[in-house]
């Protein structure tokens, strides 16, 4: 029984290594955006596609929590190439108490790390990929329990891992992590804790994006070739195998307000207001927008709207707000910023000033390349500074990173957020297809 067990498992990671040569092309797939989705002329080369995500404390208890893809995986699997494995992604932006419950001690580990195994082989997945974001502090919640509460896990962190790893490794499963493109986000890889991860990892998804984020406090690219390239070198230099590395793409642009009376005509440097308020929480004064057609070419309101009945407004309902109310973004008629401010939709009920949709429509309009770093960009002289990637672009990272430093692959977040010609996600697929 166990010699065959342990043959089982040698078979298993000769065949791995056999397919180590092929690049890895992977997207992220949430479940925030599943209403258009590429067709398969458009996923064609996907190597993995990652479902986003499990709630890391369901592998805290002991029986196990129940995890519910957000979408069945045989209609995952549909829309990708025969043979494209589906990870389960745990955490996420802003989870990360099941993170460290379970790294805690060895019981709580084994614990983890069993119920991993069993989730993934009950449900049907091929790998599992790790988002702590991040082990060792500055995660959404940095404010409330702070780094210096959280230095255990600098150390505890691989430990969880390699008792994943040891978990799932005999049915064949990959076990991936993501990790920051932030330096200042690097707290748990150390030079001296990267080359333990390294062992026990299959690959390393950088995530060299939100490289400006809401802690910052003057402007500067989000995902440039300077910015990517810079994270990778950090990597390998702290120790990580370049052929574990993959390079990390956003389908989406970020914005971000500067300081009022500012003339911002450098994308570097231009100072911003004060973009996360003091307990950690988001003031509104910086965000994302996909590049989905609702963002990129946002049909006009119906000329037949109707005066709400019940509160709701906004694209798609054909509804809009009545007398002076404003629609949120998320669709519903109200007063004050969170309904009249930069993220108010315009047509359907009144809006103060400028909105980040419109803003956006100028960016896309008028941006400019930034040739010494690599980045698209614009600024709005309503005081919003623009940020984000372009085919020309994307191309180029693989040229000056992704060959070069001889990584292992690509990955992208996420599948359905580049909907409005799928103009990035075809770069990713045609540098994929030239490695
Ligand atoms: C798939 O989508 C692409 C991009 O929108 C489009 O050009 C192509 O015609 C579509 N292919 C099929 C078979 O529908
Ligand atoms: C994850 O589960 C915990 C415990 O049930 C819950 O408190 C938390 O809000 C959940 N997190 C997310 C992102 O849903
Ligand atoms: C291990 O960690 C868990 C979760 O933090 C805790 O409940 C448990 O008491 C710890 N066990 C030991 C033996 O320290
Ligand atoms: C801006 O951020 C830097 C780096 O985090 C910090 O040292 C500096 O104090 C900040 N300046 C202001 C005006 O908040
Ligand atoms: C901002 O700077 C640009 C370039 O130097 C200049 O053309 C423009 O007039 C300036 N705008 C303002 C409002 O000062």
């Amino acid at each position: 029984m166990m010699r065959s067990l342990i043959l089982a498992c040698l078979a298993v990671t000769a065949s791995a290594a056999a397919h180590a040569q092929k690049a890895r092309y992977i997207f992220y797939f949430d479940q925030y955006h599943t209403t258009i989705l590429p067709n398969k002329t458009v996923t064609a080369g996907i190597t993995h596609v990652i479902t986003a995500f499990a709630n890391s404390s369901l592998f805290t208890t002991d029986p196990v929590g129940e995890y519910v893809p957000f979408m069945d995986l045989a209609l995952v699997r549909a829309l990708f190439d025969p043979g494209t494995k589906v990870c389960m992604a745990i955490g996420g932006w802003g989870d990360t108490a099941g993170f460290s419950v379970g790294a805690a001690n060895d019981t709580s580990r084994k614990l983890f790390a069993k119920n991993v195994a069993t989730t993934v082989k009950k449900l049907g997945y091929d790998c599992v990929d790790v988002d702590w974001e991040y082990p060792g502090g500055n995660g959404n919640d940095y404010k409330q329990t702070p780094n210096s509460g959280k230095v255990f896990e600098i150390q505890t962190y691989p430990l969880l891992l390699a008792e994943i790893k040891k978990a799932i490794k005999c049915h064949s499963h990959e076990l991936s992590i993501a990790v920051p493109g932030r330096e200042a986000d690097f707290i748990a890889y150390t030079a001296e804790q990267v080359p333990k991860i390294d062992k026990i990892v299959d690959f390393v998804n950088v995530m060299s994006y939100d490289l400006m984020n809401r802690r910052d406090n003057k402007t500067t690219h989000h995902t440039s070739l300077k910015g990517s390239l810079a994270a990778i070198e950090k990597y390998i230099e702290l120790g990580f195998t370049p052929s574990k590395l993959n390079l990390g793409f956003a389908m989406y642009a970020k914005w971000f307000t500067t300081v009022p009376g500012q003339n911002c005509t450098e994308p570097i440097g231009c100072p911003t207001v004060a973009l996360e308020n003091p307990d950690g929480t988001d003031p509104g004064k910086s965000g994302a927008l996909t590049l989905e057609a609702g963002n990129i070419a946002p049909a006009p309101p119906p000329a037949t709207l109707k005066g709400t009945t019940d509160g709701t407004c906004g694209y798609g309902t054909g509804l809009r707000c009545l007398a002076t109310d404003c629609c949120s973004q998320y669709g519903h008629c109200g007063n004050g910023n969170d309904y009249c401010g930069a993220t108010c939709q315009p047509g359907y009920g009144r809006c103060d000033g400028f909105t980040v949709k419109g803003s956006f429509s100028k960016a896309l309009a008028n941006s400019q390349y930034d040739s010494d770093n690599g980045g698209q960009w614009y600024w709005d002289s309503d005081g919003i500074f623009w940020t984000w990637d372009t085919p020309e672009i994307i191309a180029k990272k693989f040229d000056e990173i992704v060959k070069p430093k001889e990584l292992g692959g690509v990955f992208a977040w996420s599948l359905g957020e580049d909907s409005y010609d799928w103009s990035n996600f075809l770069a990713l697929q045609a540098g994929v297809k030239r490695l």
